[in-house]
């Protein structure tokens, strides 16, 4: 019989299987943050200095973690959050990520960056028991970015999520010095870098070049759709530096469901989102990816929630790694935590398995952790569980 963990027992033993069967600058695209790295540093810090106030004495041998959001049960309190390229991870990872999602029950966000078409994702792992959501990136031209929603609509994703954080590219230095550079040229060392990934090479690369040619973003309307060997790796070279609030009233005006609007780090802005309409918000530094010198999500949510929490759903993600961390995050009055890069290291370790497996060890440790700390079910957390004098001095 296979042995259920695969091997695999946390999510660091994910992100090592990742690390070895990725190319070294595929890898690092893939985990690393920006800049010297702080946000990111200091996101999993903030989170391991977080410490839970355990009740005893309770009787918690029946425990549930299901959730409710937006009027939809889910079996989790997590959301896959949308990773543009996952699909270079795994040979169509966006599909292996998705259906995982499908199976633990919680929603999955395809990235506008996808390698795999919206409609195929929504065709291959829709249906019964799944949650899609669609994230994006405003384009300088707008009819194309509505073309794409249109799309997103017709095809049955049911949000909409509008990611805010990146009007401009972020500092990603060792995408440079890896070779993954715009446009994307083969030198000495990432050919070689490759050629030493064979089974990256043989199971993604070559499947991709034998079957629908050289990786492209499938999402892209067909006048720009361009292979990534003329692109920045991630995502277009559109950046739009001139969203406004006027895009999210406008994109209120045609998205008929839930709308998300992604990258929130300061509460007036959440209550703005609030005001457009959004029916909810991710505090996001975008996993350390964007702002070296963000603050920390965790750390903002208490404040976001006091501002808005009472109107519309608050999310959060950035570095959650351990059950732990979500427990932390659910007593501080989120709905819900994404998690980037765990799920994205479990498809690069071993497909769909690996992506079934990274939510199955975020079920058990919140299984255990709720225990621990005396609860059987999300409700009864609250900020009495959590105690946050320790964080001051270790960051
Ligand atoms: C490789 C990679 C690609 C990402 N691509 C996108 C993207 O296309 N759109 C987006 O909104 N966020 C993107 N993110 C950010 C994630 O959605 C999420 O905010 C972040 O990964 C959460 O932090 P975590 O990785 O520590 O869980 C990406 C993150 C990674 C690691």
């Amino acid at each position: 019989m296979t042995d259920p963990t695969l091997g695999f027992y946390d999510t660091a033993d994910l992100r090592e299987a990742a690390r070895r069967r990725l190319p070294k600058g595929l890898f690092e695209f893939m985990d690393r943050g920006n800049d010297d790295e702080l946000a990111m540093r200091d996101n999993h810090a903030v989170l391991a200095s977080i410490k839970l106030n355990p009740r005893v004495l309770n009787d918690v041998s029946v425990r549930h973690q299901d959730i409710t959001l937006f009027g939809k049960p889910q079996k989790m309190p997590v959301i896959v959050a949308p990773t543009g390229s996952a699909g270079l991870a795994w040979h169509e990872g966006e599909i292996a990520i998705a259906r995982a999602a499908r199976a633990h029950g919680v929603p999955f966000t395809l990235a506008l960056g996808s390698m795999t078409k919206l409609e195929r994702v929504a065709a291959e792992a829709g249906g019964p028991g799944s949650s899609l959501w669609f994230q994006f990136y405003m384009w300088p031209e707008r009819k194309l970015s509505h073309q794409v929603i249109a799309r997103a609509k017709d095809a049955g994703f049911e949000a909409l999520v509008f990611t805010v954080d990146t009007p401009v590219a972020p500092g990603r230095e060792y995408n440079l010095k890896n070779g993954m550079t715009i446009p994307f040229k083969f030198t000495t060392r990432n050919t070689l870098d490759v050629l030493t990934h064979p089974r990256w090479l043989a199971g993604v690369w070559l499947r991709y070049m034998l079957t629908t040619g050289t990786p492209r973003y499938q999402n892209f309307p067909e006048s720009t759709q361009t292979k990534i060997t003329a692109l920045p790796m991630g995502r277009s070279s559109n950046f739009c530096a001139n969203i406004t609030w006027d895009d999210v009233r406008e994109l209120r005006r045609l998205w008929p469901h839930k709308l998300i609007v992604k990258g929130i780090q300061h509460p007036a802005d959440a209550v703005l989102a609030a005001d457009c309409g959004a029916d909810a918000v991710v505090i996001s530094n975008h996993g350390g990816r964007v702002l070296d010198a963000a603050p920390v999500p965790i750390l903002t949510l208490p404040r976001v929630v006091d501002a808005v929490g009472k109107r519309i759903t608050v999310i959060v993600d950035s570095g959650f790694r351990r059950g732990a961390d979500v427990i932390k995050a659910l007593a501080l009055g989120a709905n819900a935590v994404m998690l980037g890069r765990a799920p994205l290291h479990g498809v690069a370790a071993a497909g769909e398995p690996g992506a079934l497996r990274a939510l199955q060890i975020y079920r058990d440790e919140i299984d255990r952790v709720l225990a621990l700390v005396g609860c059987t079910r999300l409700e009864q957390l609250n900020r009495e569980h959590v105690d946050l004098s320790y964080v001051r001095g270790n960051i």
